[in-house]
């Protein structure tokens, strides 16, 4: 492994659609930018198990894969330097998957929003809750946690949309350890509040969902006649034009200099025609784009070579993923019958749990707090009358975690609400643990 101070950065491209620049702006020029930093070790790769989720046309599949590999490598990222590869090259991935399946609480995946926002429709539809919705949407945080802890990474780029998504992945690292022992690392992700949003054609966010994108590879004759389709007002030539909410404006600055910047809004001022300045934000894009579009239609003419390319990267992912997942299976107990030596269970090698403690007070009242492993006190509860009620109280606290708390409310003594996530995670530890145990 790699020395402990190189910070390790993660993240996955879903393979269903042609990159556009939107995706460019957004994504792939500040990944590949971040990803020659000394300190860091990247790993890229190609969501194509996720992809499967959404998208169910083979060639659309293979046509994506193509198109975006060759787009990330033509923009410049060096695939010597980083780890770029494709999920399904990685056999390991869905075996971690049903790993942190059995960490994993059904009702933190009810959570999830993509799976939420299938139900809600369908609830307003007036159809079955689950109508058209695949277990596939459903489990598609675990398949995304197991890309996430395989490589261990720390920081993980993504879109404000994908958050809970990390969230989800440290809750089954930090569950995977409690109770297996310390194997993974709790990823962070990190969203870039910097980088440009890019508009499209009509002015709403550039993305696929609205057919409003420019891609990003298109021949220079496409991308011309595109942008002169991009929507403006009617201001005829001569005419001041305002550079704010103008979309041809906002692309421009994501390509420009502040110079360039600079004197474009000038341009506007002094009343360009709208015709002159889509020749000018034409010309600009295409000084960035088409140097590296003929290094693209060189990959997209030789998908051989693409593959060969994605299959070293596969080859470095594997020699980290093949040992760590021979070591979880050893973790879990999924080992040869024959090495007696460590036939003790992880139990007795695993960290310590939280627990509740019973007390009664002078006052004569029965009370109970919860501490985490280390003893460090988190919830303490007002008094009852029996220690039947105090006991009943922790009952729903452990079989119902925080759901009940707000039912609970009065008996429970007020606590931070930082804490709420540190204790809602040491109940379900607990829970975990039960579980484990009755089985
Ligand atoms: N779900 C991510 C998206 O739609 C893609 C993805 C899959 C990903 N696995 C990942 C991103 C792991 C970061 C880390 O954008």
């Amino acid at each position: 492994m790699t020395s402990t101070n190189r910070t390790r950065v993660l993240t996955g491209i879903t393979t269903t659609g042609t990159p556009h620049l939107g995706n460019y702006v957004g994504a792939i020029r500040p990944t590949v930018q971040a990803s020659r930093n000394a300190n860091t070790d990247g790993f890229y790769f190609l969501a194509d198990y996720h992809a499967l989720i959404k998208c169910d046309d083979p060639a659309r599949i293979q046509r994506s894969t193509l198109e975006i590999a060759a787009s990330w490598i033509a923009s410049g990222l060096d695939t010597d330097k980083v780890t770029f590869y494709r999920q399904s090259d990685i056999p390991e991935i869905p075996e971690l998957t049903w790993f942190l399946t059995c960490v994993t609480g059904k009702g933190v995946l009810n959570r999830a929003h993509a799976y939420k926002a299938a139900v809600d429709k369908n609830n307003v539809a007036g159809h079955d809750t689950d109508a058209d919705v695949t277990a596939g949407l459903f489990m598609y945080p675990v398949l995304m946690g197991a890309d996430i802890l395989m490589f261990k990474a720390h920081k993980v780029p993504v879109g404000r949309d994908q958050i809970q998504h990390i969230e989800m992945a440290r809750d089954m690292a930090s569950s995977f350890n409690h109770l297996y022992g310390e194997h993974f690392v709790l990823p962070e992700a990190v969203v870039e509040e910097s980088v440009a949003l890019l508009p499209g054609l009509d002015g709403r966010k550039m993305s696929k969902s609205y057919d409003n994108t420019i891609p990003l590879f298109a021949p220079a004759a496409q991308m011309r006649k595109q942008i002169a389709s991009i929507v403006t007002d009617s201001k005829a030539p001569g005419e001041a034009k305002s550079t704010e909410g103008s979309a041809l404006f906002q692309i421009y600055q994501a390509f420009a200099s502040a110079e360039e910047t600079n004197a474009l809004a000038q341009a506007f001022a002094d009343g360009i025609a709208w015709g002159d300045a889509k020749q000018v934000l034409f010309e600009r894009i295409d000084r960035e784009i088409a140097p590296m579009r003929e290094q693209y239609q060189e990959l997209i003419n030789n998908p051989g070579k693409l593959d060969q390319i994605l299959l070293a990267g596969a080859d470095k992912a594997r020699q980290m993923a093949t040992p760590f997942i021979k070591e979880l299976r050893h973790a879990v107990g999924l080992r040869p019958l024959s090495s007696v030596n460590s036939a003790s269970t992880a139990k007795d090698s695993k960290v310590a749990l939280p627990s509740f403690k019973q007390y009664r007070e002078k006052d004569g009242q029965f009370y109970f707090k919860l501490v985490d492993a280390q003893g460090q006190q988190l919830l303490q509860s007002k008094g009852f009358a029996s220690p039947k009620e105090a006991g009943q109280t922790i009952g729903r606290l452990q079989t119902e975690g925080m759901a009940c708390f707000e039912t609970l409310g009065d008996l429970l003594q007020a606590w931070p609400p930082e804490m709420l996530p540190v204790i809602e995670q040491n109940l379900s530890h607990l829970r975990l643990a039960s579980q484990k145990n009755s089985k």
